[in-house]
C-alpha cells in the first residue's frame, strides 16, 4: 500500500474487564487506511468490529478499555489524546454513523435543532445560517422538500429518510474520516441501495476516507476498496476488493463468499459456515477458527498462526501460508479459483 495513510491503527487491543475476567473484545488488530478509500470491516456477530470502530473515537461503554496498542490519525496517537481532543476530533475530523438512526437521533427536536446544533458546535453558525446550511445538507443526501422536513421531528421521517439525516449530520463538518457501522442493515434491499450509493458518491465528491463496517459481503463489494476480515477479535485476512473475491485466502473468507447469494448461483448452492463464533470468553488456543475448519490440523489446534503478508501484497493468518503446514500439501481453500 503506497498511498497516503491516514488512519494506522496498529495492534489495538480493547478488553472488556470486571473484577475475575478479561473479555479480549478486539485482540491486536493492526490496519491502515490509505486517505480517500474504503475499508470494509467484516466479519460474523461478535468479531470485534464495532469495538474496534468504537475505541477510535473512545466511545466504549464501561467496562470497556483500550489495553494496548496505537491508533494513529494523521500522525497523531488518538489512544493518548486529551478527552476533550477526543471531543474535538469526534464530528469533527471523524463522524460515525450507527446501524439505527433512532438511537442517535433525540425524538423530542426537530431535525432542524438536531442539525443546528451540530452546526453551531463545530461550525460556530448561528440559527439563520444553521438553517440555511441544514436545508443544503439534506438536500445534499436526496431528502425531498428539505424545507419543510428539516421542521419535522424524527419519528414523522421513514428509517431509509432519517438514516439520511444520519448521514447529513456526520457530513455537516466535511470530516476526512467517516466511520458507518452498519449503515443499511436495518433498511430494505431497495433503500439499502440507494443509502450506499448516495455514500459512494460523497465519498467521492468530498473525497472522504470511509471505514464501513457490515457483515454483508454485497456491501463490501458496492463500497470498499480494501477488506478486513476480522475473525475472534483479530483481523484473519486482507486484500483489495477485487483479489478478495477473485482469490480468497484464508478458509473463514472463502466460507463467508460461499455462504452469500450470487447472481450466478443457485440459493441450493449457498453454504453455510458451520459451527458457532468462538465466545470472547473462551477463546480455543490455536487458530480461532480452528474448531470449523476443515482443514484444520494438529498444529492449527495449538498455535495461533500470525498475519503474514503473501507475495501478491494481501495478508492472511493461516497455516496453509506458511512453511510450517502440516497437512495436505495439496489442499487449496480457494475452490472458487480452481472452478473457474
Ligand atoms: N458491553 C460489553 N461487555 C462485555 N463484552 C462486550 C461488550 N460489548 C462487546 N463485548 C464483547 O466484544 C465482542 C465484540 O463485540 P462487537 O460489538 O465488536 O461485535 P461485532 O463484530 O460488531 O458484532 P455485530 O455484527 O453483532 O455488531 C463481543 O463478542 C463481546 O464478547
Ligand atoms: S490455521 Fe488451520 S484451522 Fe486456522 S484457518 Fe488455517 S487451516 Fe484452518
Ligand atoms: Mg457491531
Amino acid at each position: 500500500m503506497r498511498e497516503e495513510v491516514i488512519l494506522d491503527i496498529n495492534d489495538l487491543r480493547t478488553s472488556f474487564l470486571t473484577d475475575d475476567f478479561e473479555v479480549k473484545a478486539v485482540d491486536g488488530v493492526s490496519l491502515k487506511l490509505p486517505k480517500g478509500k474504503t475499508i470494509g470491516i467484516v466479519g460474523e456477530s461478535g468479531s470485534g468490529k464495532s469495538i474496534t470502530a468504537l475505541s477510535i473515537l473512545q466511545l466504549l461503554d464501561k467496562p470497556g478499555k483500550i489495553v494496548g496498542g496505537e491508533i494513529n490519525f494523521k500522525g497523531e496517537d488518538l489512544t493518548k489524546a486529551s478527552n476533550k481532543e477526543i471531543r474535538d476530533i469526534r464530528g469533527n475530523e471523524i463522524s460515525m454513523i450507527f446501524q439505527e438512526p433512532m438511537t442517535s437521533l433525540n425524538p423530542v427536536y426537530t431535525i432542524g435543532q438536531q442539525i443546528r446544533e451540530t452546526l453551531k458546535v463545530h461550525e460556530g453558525l448561528g440559527k439563520q445560517n444553521g438553517t440555511k446550511r441544514g436545508i443544503e445538507l439534506l438536500q445534499l443526501v436526496g431528502i425531498p422538500a428539505p424545507e419543510e422536513r428539516i421542521k419535522q421531528y424524527p419519528h414523522e421521517l421513514s428509517g431509509g429518510m432519517r438514516q439520511r439525516v444520519m448521514i447529513a449530520m456526520a457530513l455537516a463538518c466535511n470530516p476526512d474520516l467517516l466511520i458507518a457501522d452498519e449503515p443499511t442493515t436495518a433498511l430494505d434491499v431497495t433503500i439499502q441501495a440507494q443509502i450506499l450509493e448516495l455514500m459512494n458518491r460523497l465519498q467521492r465528491e468530498f473525497g472522504m476516507s470511509v471505514i464501513m463496517i457490515t457483515h454483508d459481503m454485497g456491501v463490501v463489494a458496492e463500497t470498499c476498496d480494501y477488506v478486513a476480515v476480522m475473525y475472534g477479535g483479530k483481523v484473519v485476512e486482507f486484500q483489495d476488493v477485487k483479489s478478495l473475491f477473485k482469490n480468497p485466502k484464508h478458509p473463514y473468507t472463502v466460507g463467508l463468499l460461499k455462504s452469500i447469494p450470487r447472481h450466478d448461483a443457485d440459493v441450493d448452492e449457498l453454504e453455510p459456515i458451520r459451527g458457532n463464533v468462538p465466545s470472547a470468553k473462551d477463546m480455543p488456543k490455536g487458530c480461532r477458527f480452528a474448531p470449523r475448519c476443515p482443514f484444520a490440523t494438529d498444529l492449527c489446534m495449538e498455535e495461533l498462526p500470525s498475519l503474514d503478508k503473501q507475495d501478491d501484497d494481501s495478508e492472511v493468518r493461516c497455516w496453509i501460508y506458511t512453511d510450517r503446514w502440516d497437512g495436505d500439501p495439496e489442499v487449496n481453500v480457494n475452490e472458487r479459483e480452481r472452478t473457474s
